[in-house]
């Protein structure tokens, strides 16, 4: 069972910018981390798959982050916890992810270590810099708090694929509703792109300034798309339809043999089972499809007679009101995310069905844009007008004008605090190891 705590901060208004909430922050991602490493030895060094760090690495690079960020950068002179030849076995860019179980990682027990003590220091110096400069510390601490939740969303990733007895439970989710397999239309007009500061003061720099921009009518789908859909253009033959593809598409889809999803297998009758948490398990027809790439997604939707959204056309569906002129906060309104409302936090081990979260709909009537599955855009990842990066400043930059397509809406495993109608993942396009499934667009 996962300590992921999804909904820590209940009450509507105003973010709150104290010190506290920040180091509850912290907390509730530290929680998280532990319970994902609570594991032996073995499973925690092990490389379960190449597209993922061994578990430890995981583990000790959000404790050398901590140091980095919210220690370092202040005080460059202080004697470090994770010393410089440490810290850069744990630097993101020096060690793509099949070689981390190559090097002398810190092991488990160290690991844990480290970051307690690196823990202990941050809440010590953070008092002091908070009474110094208000509002600063707590910024920054809120920050590490979401790296450190991005790689629980990784970790999670590292234990959906291995292929040992599942570690984890799974908490239930509401179930789903009939729901039409229809689009909402998102009428013409200018609307507010990006984090707005006062409501979103954790927004990360990718996502500011805001700023106006113009967006053609178009209709948006109103769920995601379904296994039950996903099969169907599967038996159709969408894999073998080279005319579906894009070139590059279709190299790749040769060249790795793609014939359904990451994690689906042929069950030998004309279906397919899943394979999730080292359990296989039949396909629920009403869940959100997962696990799947770019390439696949943009030949999904013209299997389908659709594309996929732009990024700005999937954040005007998810947080603008039409009605009212502005933007809402989540997709349902000003009131932070419940279990009523979506499915976040890591406990679900899996998207709810469609039609789960009525509650969640946006101003535009779409449901499930937050939480369950990653929804790929068509949209490459560069900055906003006017960007300018933040402390950690190769969060973002290094990844603008590269081989990268956006990502919105967080997953079923993405913490609440990790995620918002503004905020931007992104990947390769052949990438589908994150909880990555698609929803549907069409010029209006
Ligand atoms: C935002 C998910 C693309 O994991 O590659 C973690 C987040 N950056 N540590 C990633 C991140 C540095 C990043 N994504
Ligand atoms: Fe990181």
């Amino acid at each position: 069972m996962t300590d992921h705590d999804p909904h820590p901060d209940r009450a509507p208004g105003p973010a709150d910018a104290s010190l506290e909430s920040a180091v509850r922050a912290l907390g509730s991602a530290r929680r998280a981390t532990l319970a994902l490493a609570d594991a032996d030895d073995a499973e925690l060094t092990a490389q379960h798959s190449p597209l993922m760090s061994p578990l430890v690495w995981d583990l000790a690079h959000v404790g050398q982050q901590e140091e980095q960020w919210l220690l370092l950068a202040a005080d460059p002179g202080r004697e470090p916890v994770f010393p410089a030849a440490v810290a850069c076995l744990y630097d993101a860019f020096e060690h793509p992810r099949a070689t981390r179980v190559l090097l002398p990682l810190l092991d488990p027990a160290a690991s844990r270590r480290a970051l307690a003590e690196v823990r202990g220091r941050v809440l010590d110096a953070l008092e002091e810099r908070e009474r110094a400069r208000p509002g600063a510390a707590a910024g920054a601490a809120r920050m590490v708090a979401q790296h450190e939740q991005q790689h629980d969303e990784t970790m999670l990733a590292t234990h959906a694929l291995r292929a040992g007895a599942p570690l984890l439970t799974a908490s239930p989710t509401p179930p789903g509703r009939p729901v039409p397999a229809d689009a909402v239309l998102v009428p013409a007009g200018p609307f507010p792109l990006g984090a707005d500061p006062a409501l979103e003061p954790w927004a990360l720099d990718n996502e500011k300034p805001q700023h106006e921009v113009h967006v053609p009518a178009f209709r948006i789908g109103r769920v995601p798309v379904t296994n039950a859909e996903w099969a169907g253009f599967v038996t159709a033959g969408g894999y073998d339809d080279p005319r579906l593809w894009t070139a590059v598409g279709w190299a790749h889809r040769c060249a790795q043999g793609l014939r359904a999803p990451l994690t689906w297998r042929p069950d030998g009758a004309g279906w397919f089972t899943e394979r999730r948490f080292g359990a296989v398990r039949a396909l629920d027809p009403a869940e959100p499809v997962q696990h799947v790439d770019f390439h696949e997604a943009q030949a999904y939707a013209r299997w389908a007679g659709a594309r996929l959204p732009t990024e700005v056309e999937w954040e005007k569906a998810c947080a603008w009101d039409p009605v009212a002129g502005r933007r809402r906060r989540w997709p349902w309104g000003e009131e932070p995310p419940t279990a009523e409302r979506a499915n976040l936090g890591g406990t679900a081990l899996g998207p709810a069905q469609v039609g789960a979260y009525p509650a969640g709909a946006s101003a535009h009537g779409a449901e499930q844009m937050i939480g369950d599955v990653w929804e790929w855009t068509s949209s490459g990842f560069e900055p906003w007008p006017g960007f300018s990066p933040m402390l950690y400043d190769a969060y973002s930059a290094p990844f603008f004008g590269g081989d990268h397509r956006v990502l919105r809406g967080g997953s079923w495993a993405t913490a609440a605090q990790a995620v918002r109608p503004s905020f931007r993942n992104w990947d390769h396009p052949v990438r589908r190891q994150v909880f990555t499934g698609v929803r549907l667009a069409w010029d209006a």
